[in-house]
């Protein structure tokens, strides 16, 4: 529990991440500027505030650990990709909000499996 205690400010930052980011779509085209700019910052935080904690937490890590923290990076990657060329208006939009909906769900069934497993191996 103490280790999961360590990644409260980035699960904090990713709610607040799908609270603007359902925001954002909800607001419409063009792009609210201050919302879209919040979602994308505390993206870019969560994100460096989770990969310092977990560089700090996993000293021994077993292969399917490091295989769900391969997949939520893959993830959050196509997060960035994706969100960025729908902002940029680039390749089929359907296709970019499609990926955009379906990574916050794998990410987030990844770090809740990469949770238990962090726990039961302390
Ligand atoms: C951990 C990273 C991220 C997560 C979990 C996330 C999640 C979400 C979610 C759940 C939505 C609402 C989608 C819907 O209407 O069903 C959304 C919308 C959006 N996000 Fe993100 N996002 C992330 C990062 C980013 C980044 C880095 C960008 C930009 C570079 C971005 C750009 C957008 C845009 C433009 C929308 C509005 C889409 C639309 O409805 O037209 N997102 N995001």
């Amino acid at each position: 529990m103490e280790t999961l205690a360590k990644f409260t400010l980035p699960a904090v930052l990713l709610a607040l991440i799908l609270v603007f980011g359902f925001w954002l779509s909800y607001a419409g085209k063009p792009y609210h500027g201050i919302l879209f700019n919040l979602h994308k910052l505390l993206a870019l935080g969560a994100v460096v505030l989770a990969g310092i904690q977990f560089s700090k937490t996993l000293h021994a890590p077993d292969g399917l650990l490091v295989a769900l923290l391969a997949v939520s990076a893959l993830c959050v990657i196509a997060l960035f990709v994706s969100g960025a060329l729908m902002s940029a208006g680039k390749l089929d939009y359907v296709l970019m909000l499609s990926i955009h909906r379906v990574a916050p769900v794998v990410l987030g069934i990844a770090l809740v499996w990469s949770g238990f497993l962090l726990v039961r191996l302390r």
